[in-house]
């Protein structure tokens, strides 16, 4: 499974790039928002530190509008992957410019059947979002693995991003369900590194090894 990290912060994404772990990045206006910083200069930056899909999302919401968008969007750097909302708008504006190769991830998706019209739709990717489905007390990792089996079923090589990552189990339950991608928050991936018994375990290495240098 492909990580992505799901953020607009140029210094946690620098820092996860050294890791070469990071297969891509996905941003909304909220994560845009939240750093204050101009949209296309962030969005540039992101495409020169991940070499992979940078999702970038339209703003507008009518058809023909979300189409000039998607295509001034797609200019700005090669890996560049246009965000559009699951809605009939949205639908519309995929049809169109997937078929001018433009790559699409289709977002806000939170059912089986919506992945069902985004790949038929031609998007090449889809973004369940799986928190906040947990968060009205349906199941979002039922809708990963129903996505999956339908796309299997069919051969459709739309790549399923589990999306609205909260904890780590979240992304081994994505790897277990076949999701293609899971876009993960900073602090979710930092958390992903980390076991007590790896620290415990390095602090023994390492005190064993200073005792006998002493000897
Ligand atoms: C990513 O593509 C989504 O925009 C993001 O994962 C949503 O996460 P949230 O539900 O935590 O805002």
């Amino acid at each position: 499974m492909k990580l992505f990290i799901d953020t607009a912060n140029i210094e946690h994404i620098t820092e996860a790039s050294r890791w070469g772990v990071i297969d891509g990045v996905t941003t909304n206006p909220s994560l845009i928002a939240k750093e204050g910083r101009d949209f296309e200069e962030a969005i540039h930056l992101i495409t020169t530190l991940i070499p992979g899909p940078v999702s970038a999302e339209v703003t507008e919401l009518n058809a023909d509008k979300m189409i000039v968008q998607a295509r001034g969007l797609a200019k700005w750097a090669d890996n560049v992957v246009v965000k559009i909302p699951m809605t009939e708008e949205g639908i519309k504006a995929t049809s169109v410019v997937s078929k001018d190769g433009i790559k699409v991830n289709m977002t806000l998706i939170f059912s089986a059947n919506q992945a069902l019209l985004a790949a038929k739709a031609g998007a090449a990717f889809v973004s369940p979002f799986v928190g906040r489905l947990d968060d009205i007390g349906q199941d979002g990792m039922e809708v990963i693995r129903e996505i999956v089996e339908i796309y299997q079923n069919y051969a459709i090589e739309t790549e399923v991003l589990s999306a609205s990552i909260r904890h780590p189990r979240h992304v081994i339950e994505s790897a277990m369900a076949g999701a293609d991608i899971a876009t993960v928050p900073y602090k979710i991936l930092k958390q992903m590194f980390r076991h007590t018994l790896t620290d415990v375990g390095l602090d023994k290495f390492m005190a064993d090894w200073a005792g006998m240098q002493k000897k």
